[in-house]
């Protein structure tokens, strides 16, 4: 089966519905920050500060390059992923493109308390969160496949209404 790749602000629940699919239907989940942070042996603020946003938008599109010989695999992006244009030819070339969206509100909450995103450091209220993805949105939707608004919907609802959108559900359910 070809890859899902999963798109989205911070805080859109890429993760967190990644290893849902992962549970349910069998996909193994790669989280792209997770594999640079393990790759570089260094966390996202560190890797920002220390080489810069563009080292690791580098490293984003290399390991894009790399899944695209693996089967099977839900891919969840880091929030910038998508706003290369090089990154999103690379995501196609995995399989299918899913944006996950929320309301501002929703990510302030889920964000307010952590410290791992640079780009929200000093940053975490809605006026900040609000123009962010404003300005994103165009590059957001111009690659996705399919949009799945998450807002007020549990994990398990949102994993079977995507498989159903992909037209995926039954082939993957025998698997099992
Ligand atoms: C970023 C999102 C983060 C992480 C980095 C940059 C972004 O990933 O890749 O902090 O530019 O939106 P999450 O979307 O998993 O928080």
């Amino acid at each position: 089966m070809k890859n899902i790749v999963l798109i989205g602000f911070m805080g859109t629940g890429k993760s967190t519905i990644a290893h849902c699919l992962s549970e349910v239907y069998g996909y193994e989940v790669l989280e792209m920050d997770e594999e640079i942070v393990r790759r570089e042996g260094m966390s996202i603020p560190d890797l920002f500060e220390t080489k810069g946003e563009s080292y690791f938008r580098n490293l984003e599109t290399s390991l894009l390059i790399e899944m695209q010989s693996r089967r099977g695999m839900v891919i969840s992006c880091g929030g910038g992923a998508a706003l290369r244009e090089k990154n999103v030819e690379e995501m196609k070339k995995n399989g299918k493109v899913v944006l996950l969206t929320a309301q501002p509100e929703t990510i302030l909450e889920r964000v307010k308390d952590d410290e791992n995103r640079p780009l929200l450091k000093g940053n975490k209220n809605l006026e900040f969160i609000q123009d962010l993805m404003e300005k994103r949105r165009e590059k957001y939707e111009a690659a996705a496949d399919i949009m799945l608004a998450v807002d007020g919907k549990c994990v398990q609802d949102i994993c079977s209404e995507m498989m159903e959108l992909l037209g995926m559900e039954n082939t993957l359910k025998e698997k099992r």
